[in-house]
């Protein structure tokens, strides 16, 4: 069975009860301040969840191309496994206040074992085991094992593993957020795949969550029927509803009984392009997960560069970039032989031949993804190309040249280290560590020097004022919404000024409010605390960055708050006060306009 008969096989069984077929939403949300990408099918289905009549009716499916790579959707760094994606689609049907459970959940069984000829025996499912005041999903449980599930096959899990809602668990979950519990269902390709070999559970440990590579979530049926409060509690929704996500790529290689998502015909193509190139065979390789990741990318890559997306050093175009140069990073590491330009023009030519007619069209849509990329793989190799002379003529190259590469060429440490090993040799991380902090030291002092020398010498004040511009766009952030981001800012000792992205005057409650938060973080004295740690790693955990782009790959990170429970966390090479109740009052003096869409507030230490 093909992907594309499991797509329409999934989206004929679902109109046959009812449903009505929705065109998928667009990838690229241009208005829309709180994300970047559509990134599940549900996205666009909100004020439906929360009551309001769709025009389409109650019952709804479609497959939607969703994105995983921003934000608190961001599994970029997860790719290389068996299964994780950056772009993916969903498979979803939708009651909206119609059926329920009792309903759902039998006819997912029957479409996996009627029309994808799953055997029941390959199944397991997880359900809610309640939390708070939100019940354990017993009636779940009984559906599941009248439809002849094998008890020891339905296992509860907590809020962690089985509840949904775009912002996480119920704690985690903003006023106004909707959300319910969840029930998945597995498939068990079997225990004798013999990866358990390298994964950290034993065989009798292993369950459907474990992250080994023998269970594939295959789909996830939300029942969404819960709405955050200002109060903080949880509160019925006027109507129930199920809200149903799975990845056509993981059924298809269900399917297919393979584990390895790579080997569905929505990826395998792309595999051999690249082991082509290598000149190796992908089952043979040891280097799998490069495959995967140049494979996942690069269709990624290609279905944004088909929505519009440039590569640039924001926002998009940012997304459409790191994944674009980890492909580099990663075709070269596999194979330094290979040139990318006509190697990605290939993947992406193909992509479109994936999903002809689907989403794309192979006879222009190829072509020009491919100038795209070209494009923006020329740039990024001749700065590949600096550092490569540089490494070529070494025998050795210190922990501080390393650095400085990368420092200034914008060369990857693992590219670095990757090129020495071939020569024997280890780039020593320790002290590679300590030249960063050096330079970051250095450049707060030169920091430190600059408000001095130019300013007139209230370097303390000024330190203040740093520390207060975070909170002032933390707390922007909590009132106004996660759209605002910095534009810009200045300092000096006399006042703050920052400017940010967000498209109104603000009214005098706003301010108010923005003032009140600040100060009461103030009272608060909470800690600010420094960190060094991959920027990645830092971005992924949710910091704040100007610019992300401007940073190098370790990179220092202010916490305010606990470093588990931040209040705000930002990328910054600046100095800070160690506590916030130094900073005394902050008050908002006056707010101005800069250009479309970005504001700027001059801000006072009293
Ligand atoms: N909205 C649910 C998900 O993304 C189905 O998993």
């Amino acid at each position: 069975m093909t992907s594309n008969e499991v797509r329409k096989k999934y989206i004929d069984f679902f109109v046959k009860r009812g449903h009505v077929e929705i065109p998928p939403a667009p990838l690229v949300l241009e208005n829309d301040p709180t994300t970047l990408f559509t990134s599940s099918g549900m996205q666009p289905l909100v004020p439906y969840l929360m009551g309001e009549p769709h025009p389409k009716g109650k019952r709804l499916v479609n497959s939607q191309p969703s994105v995983r790579a921003h934000g608190k959707n961001d599994d970029m760094l997860e790719v290389g496994d068996n299964r994780h994606l950056t772009v993916f689609e969903m498979l979803g049907n939708w009651s909206l206040g119609d059926y329920f459970k009792e309903e759902q959940l039998p006819w997912f069984l029957e479409y996996l074992t009627k029309q994808l000829g799953l055997s029941r025996a390959s199944l397991w499912v997880s359900i809610f085991e309640g939390y708070k005041n939100i019940p354990k999903d017993i009636v779940s449980f009984e559906i599941w094992k009248k439809l002849g599930i094998a008890e020891n096959r339905i296992l509860y899990y907590d809020v962690k593993k089985n509840w949904w809602s775009r912002s996480g668990t119920p704690d985690e979950m903003p006023t106004n957020e909707i959300g319910g519990p969840t029930s998945e269902v597995f498939f068990d390709f079997g225990e004798n795949l013999g990866i358990h070999e390298k994964s950290p559970f034993k065989v009798d440990k292993c369950h459907p969550n474990c992250d080994c590579g023998r269970f594939l979530e295959i789909g996830n049926s939300v029942f969404m029927q819960y709405i955050k409060t200002k109060d903080g509690s949880l509160k019925e929704l006027p109507q129930k509803n199920v809200d149903f996500g799975g990845g056509l790529e993981r059924q298809a290689a269900a399917v297919n009984n393979d584990p390895d998502t790579f080997k569905t015909d929505l990826f395998f193509s792309l595999i051999s392009i690249i082991a082509k190139n290598v000149g190796e065979d992908y089952d043979k390789s040891g280097n799998k997960n490069a495959y995967r990741i140049i494979a996942d990318h690069l269709k990624a890559s290609t279905f944004l560069a088909v929505n519009g997306v440039v590569p640039s050093n924001k926002e998009h175009g940012y997304i459409l970039r790191r994944l674009l140069r980890r492909a580099i990073v990663k075709t070269h590491l596999l194979n330094s032989e290979i040139d990318p330009v006509p190697m990605f023009w290939q993947l992406a030519q193909e992509t479109t031949e994936i999903y002809d007619d689907v989403y794309m069209d192979s006879k222009k849509d190829g072509k020009i993804v491919g100038e795209i990329f070209k494009d923006e793989v020329e740039k990024f190799n001749r700065s590949l190309d600096r550092g490569l002379k540089i490494i070529n003529t070494k025998e050795k190259i210190g922990a501080k040249e390393a650095f400085d590469l990368y420092q200034s060429q914008g060369f990857p440490l693992e590219l670095i280290e990757e090129l020495m090993a071939e020569k024997g040799q280890k780039i020593d991380k320790e002290e590679f560590k300590k030249e960063f902090e050096k330079h970051q030291e250095k450049s707060r002092t030169a920091g430190r020097g600059m408000f001095k020398g130019g300013l007139g010498g209230h370097s303390e004040t000024e330190i203040k004022y740093h520390t207060a511009t975070h909170l002032l766009h933390q707390a922007l952030r909590d009132v106004l919404g996660d759209h605002v981001h910095q534009a810009g800012s200045n300092i000096n000792s006399d006042r703050l000024r920052f400017d940010f992205t967000h498209p109104t005057k603000l009214t005098e409650e706003e301010i108010k409010k923005v003032e009140n938060e600040i100060n009461s973080k103030v009272d608060e004295d909470l800690k600010v605390i420094r960190e060094e740690m991959p920027k990645e790693e830092a971005l992924k955990k949710g910091a704040l960055a100007f610019f992300p782009e401007r940073y190098p790959d370790m990179t220092s990170v202010y916490t305010i708050g606990e470093v588990d429970k931040p209040y705000s966390m930002e990328l910054c090479g600046g100095s800070h006060v160690t506590s916030t109740g130094v900073i005394g009052r902050v008050r908002i003096k006056k707010q101005e306009s800069v250009s479309s869409g970005v504001r700027r507030i001059y801000a006072l230490l009293e």
